[in-house]
């Protein structure tokens, strides 16, 4: 099997745009935490995340005991894959879907079917027509990843509904800080035993580095998962400035205001130059071009720049590239190559 892809991280000095990092880091109540932790560093993790499952469950009004804690939420979908699908088995995601799903169905030896999305937005309808006996897990990714569209939660629920008791429905929020739907119902779902709900600290957390995720589990769906997750998976370090992020609500929603405002200036940039982009409710937006040449030299000008955006040909979409909201000084140069990209007539 390929190996899992990760954003190249380019010559040293280069900025990148690539991994759906925080334009705006972690709390600085985060950053004490962990310098606090170090201390501790002699000693095993607390292999029950209790400090880090009681903010979550503070914040969040949800049960302590249905969280379990990953390092980051790639983690819990790897072990997940692997605890419901095996070889014969099919894992069915949306075509656009987070990429990692196929490499941990690869890993599971179960087969990943795709079902066909309509204009950049994953379609329930086409995901209900692809389930098949042989369908263990359903994984969606709401908003998603790489388009950033987002679909109502009301039709996830009523996909639930539709989906046989048997098969795992997997509903991945690593942007869901971003929705500004409530995401109340969807955690509801866990309660009817077969869905799951992830969400990390990776992204409006600002917290890639400390590589913390966490899911909602139905109770015997989460002990499956419990027997393959590598026991003190997440640092003392990490649970320390998890815990301390989480509640530090006020610098978790001035980023998600302060992204979706350079979110907004960039795509009005992009979209008075001529570009098409579908609306994101994410950390990055999507840009089409004309075809893969002309994503490509784009790419090119950028990197010339020191600007690294992401490459989308293992999504099947080559005549695009991805670009992470970052600071307004990198942003506006971004839109400035962009624009002067089209005008000089070269996105043909
Ligand atoms: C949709 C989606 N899910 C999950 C992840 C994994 O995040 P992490 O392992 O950092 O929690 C990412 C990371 O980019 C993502 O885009």
């Amino acid at each position: 099997m390929a190996p899992y892809a990760l954003a190249d991280q380019g010559p040293a000095g280069a900025i990148s745009l690539a991994q759906n990092e925080s334009a705006f880091g972690p709390s600085p109540m985060a950053i004490a935490a962990g310098q606090a932790a170090l201390a501790q560093s002699g000693l095993y993790p607390d292999p029950e995340w209790t400090g880090l499952r009681a903010a979550i469950s503070e914040v969040h009004g949800l049960d302590a005991q249905q969280i379990l804690c990953g390092a980051g939420s790639m983690e819990l979908i790897g072990c997940l894959i692997r605890a419901f699908a095996g070889p014969g088995d099919e894992v069915l995601g949306s075509q656009y879907g987070y990429l990692f799903t196929k490499t941990a169905c690869q890993q599971a030896g179960a087969s990943f079917v795709a079902a066909p999305e309509a204009g950049f937005t994953l379609s329930t309808d086409a995901l209900r027509d692809r389930v098949t006996p042989r369908t263990r897990i359903v994984f969606l990714c709401n908003p998603g990843n790489p388009t950033g569209t987002r679909i109502p939660n009301a039709q996830i629920e009523a996909l639930r509904d539709d989906l046989p008791g048997d098969v795992l429905l997997i509903v991945d929020q690593a942007y869901g800080e971003f929705d500004d739907q409530d995401p109340a119902s969807i955690f509801a779902l866990t309660g009817r035993g077969g869905t799951v709900v992830l969400r990390t600290l990776s992204k409006a957390y600002g917290l890639a580095g400390a590589r913390t995720g966490w899911g909602l589990f139905p109770e015997a769906i989460g002990a499956s998962v419990r027997k393959l997750l590598n026991p003190n998976n997440v640092s003392a370090v990490s649970q320390a400035m998890a815990e301390a992020a989480m509640r530090d609500q006020g610098h978790m929603r001035a980023t998600v205001a302060g992204t979706v405002e350079i979110r907004a200036r960039f795509a009005l940039q992009l979209k008075a130059a001529g570009y098409d982009l579908p609306h994101s409710h994410a950390n990055f937006v999507l840009i089409p071009f004309a075809n893969a040449d002309a994503a490509q030299a784009a790419d090119t000008r950028l990197r010339d720049a020191g600007l690294l955006m992401r490459g989308m040909g293992g999504y099947g979409l080559s005549h695009c590239l991805r670009a992470t909201i970052a600071a307004p000084k990198h942003m506006a140069r971004a839109a400035e190559i962009l624009a002067t990209f089209k005008e000089h007539g070269h996105d043909r």
